[in-house]
Formats: structure tokens, C-alpha cells, sequence
């Protein structure tokens, strides 16, 4: 049988789901209770349900702002609200989360309540929609997850219970809406990407065990910006537009604008992404909690680093759910060299 996308069912059949490979996962860890599991079904089913929204974006009243400010002082878009409502529901319902930061809600959310609908374990911090400012100009945008476990001392999930450092995220993941939709996850053993087959609605494991090449030829940064920024980070800019074909220098510059697809396109071709200190925003724009630390985690497992400049994203101890951090993130030696200049290591 032919399906509508022109694949028969037999070179569907060569692609094991997002669901199988998760269930096999499981498999490998004797005392597993299928918790963590559920979670991860959960949060791909949120990720359909924003998908089928947003491809229908430019049609219904789903594009456009809210009217309203976010918690993080930015314009809130409809499908940001949206796509927040989706992940919260589908993690309520699904009962294995016990507490929910999102950068669209100012507290942390708890799930546990006296009704007792949730006894879960885990916590989830979210960036429900990454990128939302270009929904209207059909422009992918994605969501960025942050897994936990709620640690022992904590018998109730509050805000603290969320405050660990990125080393102890047990999985991490991000879902980017684009030409088509991926979901790409860790557990701490390797990165896997799963592409959204429309006709079936299911994520197939496309991407299996990515890794990042060591260097690249592109970086992403807003370069608008470039007045404000450190001396040391405006000679490796220079560096990088400099002529020298045995380095491939010039390197290309590819900056969409929404975190999640720079990070994807460098993540599977080599590159940098920066989001540094600027005048504007000294401590940078990105968030530690859910845009650095998830992607950092994804990019270690690759092969990859992720650093604020000089020091290792992942054990930057947070203070606050929505907390900034500078970001360097990408191919191992393109990081590494960020650091260099930085530190005044090095300046050509
Ligand atoms: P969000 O839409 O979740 O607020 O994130 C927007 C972020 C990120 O996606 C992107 O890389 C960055 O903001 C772009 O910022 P500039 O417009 O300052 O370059
Ligand atoms: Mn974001
Ligand atoms: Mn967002």
C-alpha cells in the first residue's frame, strides 16, 4: 500500500517509533517502573498538538500577541500561550511530573495538589515556543525541554526542588516545528532525533546517535549588536571573517532568530551559536534553566561543548527559575576557541 506521502507501509516498517525505542530503552533498566516513560510520551504528544497548531498558523486566530507581557518583560504571542497551556495539560494529565517551570508563567507550577491527581517524580522546565516572534513569518520555531528527578530531601515540589545545576538533568530535549517537525532527546547516553511522519502521526528515529563534527564553517550570532560586545568577542569575530582558505576561512554567518532552529542546523552540520553580554542585556537573553541548560546538555552528548564564555553551562549553579546566562554553544573546537579569545588567551 502507498501511502499519501509516497512511502509504501513496508519503508514505514524500516523506522522504529519514538515509542519503541523508548519502551526498549526501559528495557535496559531491570528496576524501571515505565515513569519515565510516560513522561517522555506525554511531552511528544504536547509536541503534536502545538505541531497540528502551528501549521495551521496563518489561518485561524492562532498568530499574533496575546496583548500581554510575559514574566521575561517580552510580548507574549497567542502561540506562546498556547503552546504552554498544551505542555501543561498534557503533563497533568499525564501524571508522572510533579513540578513545571515555563518561561511563560512567573512561579514555578506544582502539581501535586490536595486532590492528589499527581504523585510523579519528575520535574519539567520549559520553554514551551522558542523563536514565537517569527510565527508570522512562518519561520520555524521550536520547544526546549529540561527533565529532573525531585530530589529525596524535597517530600513537597517547590521552587527550590527546581534550582539544580544542569549536570543533574536526567534527559533533555527540544521539538523544532520546521520543514518538517523533529523531536531530538537525551538521556545522558547519546542524541537521537525522530522526524514526524504526518501520515501516521508518529515521531520515526531519523537521526540515530547524532554527533556534532568537531569544527565548523558557520556561526550564529545577532550581529546588530556588535558595538556592545566584548573586545575579546569582536576579535573572534574578525578572526572567523578573515580570509585564510587552509582554515576555510571566511566562515558563513546563519542566524534565523530562533534559538532552537541555529542550534539544530549547527548541531547536524558543525557550527556556533553566541548569545553573549551585550549593553542591553549584560547577563545575555537566553535562559539558563531552559534554553542553556537542556541544549548544553544535547550538545555535550554530541560531542559538543556549551560554555558562558568561561565557564561549563552545566555546572553553573542557578538562583532564580528564569535566570539569563551569556552562551557559547556548538562544535567542540569552535567553543574552545570563544574561550580563548575571551580570556585574551589569544587575539588573532
Ligand atoms: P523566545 O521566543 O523563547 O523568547 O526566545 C527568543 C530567543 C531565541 O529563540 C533567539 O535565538 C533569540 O531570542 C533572538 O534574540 P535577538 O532577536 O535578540 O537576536
Ligand atoms: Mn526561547
Ligand atoms: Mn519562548
Amino acid at each position: 500500500m502507498i501511502m499519501e506521502n509516497g512511502l509504501s507501509v513496508s519503508d514505514l516498517a524500516q523506522f522504529e517509533t519514538l515509542e519503541q525505542f523508548i519502551i526498549e530503552r526501559e528495557a535496559n533498566f531491570p528496576h524501571s517502573t515505565g515513569a519515565f516513560s510516560r513522561l517522555l510520551r506525554d511531552l511528544s504528544i504536547a509536541g503534536k498538538v502545538v505541531n497540528r497548531d502551528m501549521r495551521r498558523a496563518g489561518l485561524v486566530d492562532i498568530s499574533g500577541t496575546t496583548g500581554e507581557i510575559n514574566v521575561q518583560g517580552e510580548v507574549q504571542q497567542k502561540m506562546d500561550a498556547l503552546a504552554h497551556q498544551e505542555f501543561v495539560r498534557a503533563l497533568r494529565r499525564g501524571g508522572e511530573c510533579c513540578l513545571i517551570g515555563s518561561e511563560e508563567h512567573a512561579e514555578a507550577i506544582p502539581l501535586r495538589t490536595n486532590s492528589g491527581d499527581s504523585d510523579g517524580e519528575y520535574i519539567v522546565l520549559l520553554d514551551p515556543l522558542d523563536g514565537s516572534s517569527n510565527i508570522e513569518v512562518n519561520v520555524s520555531v521550536g520547544t526546549i525541554f529540561s527533565i529532573y528527578r525531585l530530589p529525596e530531601e524535597f517530600d513537597e515540589p517547590e521552587l527550590d526542588a527546581a534550582l539544580q545545576p544542569g549536570v543533574q538533568q536526567v534527559a533533555a530535549g527540544y521539538i523544532v516545528y520546521g520543514s518538517s517537525t523533529m523531536l531530538v532527546y537525551t538521556t545522558g547516553e547519546g542524541v537521537n532525533g525522530f522526524t514526524l511522519d504526518p501520515s501516521i502521526g508518529e515521531f520515526l528515529l531519523s537521526h540515530p546517535d547524532i554527533k556534532i563534527p568537531k569544527k565548523g564553517k558557520q556561526y550564529s550570532i545577532n550581529e546588530g549588536n556588535y558595538n556592545s560586545f566584548d573586545s575579546g568577542l569582536k576579535q573572534y569575530i574578525k578572526w572567523m571573517q578573515q580570509n585564510d582558505p587552509d582554515t576555510s576561512r571566511p566562515y558563513s554567518t546563519r542566524y534565523i532568530g530562533s534559538f532552537v532552529a541555529d542550534f539544530h542546523r549547527n548541531l547536524l552540520k558543525g557550527g556556533l551559536y553566541i548569545y553573549p553580554s551585550t549593553s542591553k542585556s549584560p547577563d545575555g537573553k537566553l535562559r539558563l534553566m531552559y534554553e542553556a541548560n537542556p541544549m548544553a546538555l544535547i550538545v555535550e552528548q554530541a560531542g559538543g561543548r556549551a560554555s558562558d564564555g568561561r565557564k561549563r553551562i552545566l555546572d553553573k549553579m542557578p538562583d532564580r527559575l528564569h535566570q539569563r546566562t551569556p552562551l557559547y554553544i556548538g562544535s567542540d573546537e569552535m567553543v574552545k576557541m570563544a574561550e580563548e579569545f575571551l580570556s585574551g588567551e589569544r587575539t588573532r
